[in-house]
């Protein structure tokens, strides 16, 4: 089977992906510098899926490090790219890390995919793209809008780096999978969300309130106009969104893509509040959790879901898990993980 190139794969969605991969037969090797995960991931992935991948520890700003990679495996036939800084409160501290790291590292393995005979690219990207979109839910037309943070801002770069090489690089195959809000872990409990610090995004933040590691979860504004007055977000199970990336993949090693850059929004199509994650987490796991309402969070949006249309028909994929399996299995993770 193909071998397949995981920048990140010991991160979060990339670890969930790698499982994926190799169960459907896929060679992985896996690069990651570790500045965001840990390498008992590996353990994890080759608990649940029986093999070891092949792991390099690289930092993807070494250009010359980069360049090596690809001569030392010049039968890498596919590439999804994880690897990048993603905490959009730290990439308005510090923007110049983050345009360093998310857009020269996608540079350098963009100009080495250019010099095979032909490659796949699967790009993690994010509803981020689409700020507060006019229209609900956000299909994939929706008009891009001016980033609210850095992070943003390299992702709607990076987005257009890959359309405008592949306009010129017909060998060059490329989908950008634009995420909506990833959570859960899976079943096996053998993987999951690891956050470093204290977590920025919701779920982990409630897993770790209900295991004690953190006083109270803050609920950041009850005065939106929405129907509880919280926030709305279209929070996609982290396997569902790893096998549509297995998916997407296939799409274009089998040459079914439609043109050399495609787009896809990956969500669940529902749109949940953030006192609905609550009253769904307080239901799976059986325990009250300690909240209050505090004040709005800069910079977040009232309310965004996907149209999942186009992922639907174009790749055959649609989400199977719920919010409660999502809750469910990140209960069952931090549970596990706080016992390591
Ligand atoms: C969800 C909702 C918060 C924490 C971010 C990135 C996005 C993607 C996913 C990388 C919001 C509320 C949160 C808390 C809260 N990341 N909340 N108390 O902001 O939708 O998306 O993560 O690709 O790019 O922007 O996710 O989980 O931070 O917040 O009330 O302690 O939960 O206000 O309404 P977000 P989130």
């Amino acid at each position: 089977m193909d071998k397949i190139l995981v920048t990140g794969g010991l991160g979060f969605i990339g670890s969930h992906t790698v499982v994926e991969l190799q169960n459907e037969g896929y060679e992985v090797v896996i690069i990651d510098n570790l500045s965001n995960s840990s390498i008992e991931v590996l353990d994890g992935i080759t608990a649940i899926t029986g093999k070891m991948p092949t792991f390099e520890k690289i930092d993807l700003k070494d250009k010359l490090e980069v360049e090596n990679f690809f001569q030392r495996h010049n039968d890498v036939k596919g590439v999804i790219h994880f690897a990048a800084s993603k905490a959009v409160g730290e990439s308005v501290n510090e923007p110049l890390l983050y345009y360093e790291n998310n857009i020269s590292t996608l540079v350098y393995i963009l100009k080495e995919l250019k010099k095979l005979p032909e490659a796949s690219f699967i790009f993690s990207s994010s509803c981020t793209v689409y700020g507060q979109a006019d229209e609900l839910p956000i299909t994939e037309n929706a008009p891009v809008k001016q980033a609210e943070s850095p992070y943003g801002n390299t992702k709607q770069i990076g987005e257009e780096i890959i359309s405008d090489t592949c306009k010129v690089t017909p060998s060059l195959k490329a989908i950008a999978l634009r995420y909506f809000n990833p959570v859960g872990s899976h079943e096996s409990a053998k993987i999951g969300e690891l956050p470093i610090g204290v977590p920025q995004n919701l779920v982990p933040f409630i897993t770790q309130t209900a295991i004690g590691l953190r006083e109270q979860l803050s609920v950041f504004g009850d005065d939106y106009p929405t129907p509880d007055g919280t926030c709305i977000r279209d929070y996609i199970h982290v396997v569902d969104l790893a096998k549509a990336h297995v998916i997407a993949l296939g799409r274009l090693l089998k040459n079914k893509h439609k043109s050399n850059y495609e787009t896809f929004n990956l969500g669940t199509g529902t749109g949940s509040s953030v006192l609905e994650v609550i009253n769904s987490f307080e239901k799976v796991s059986g325990k009250k959790l300690n909240y209050k309402i505090v004040g709005r969070r800069e910079g977040d949006v009232i309310s965004a879901y996907a149209d999942t249309t186009k992922a639907n028909n174009e790749l055959g994929w649609k989400a199977q898990l719920t919010l409660d399996d999502a809750m469910r299995s990140a209960w069952k993770w931090e549970q596990i993980a706080k016992g390591r």
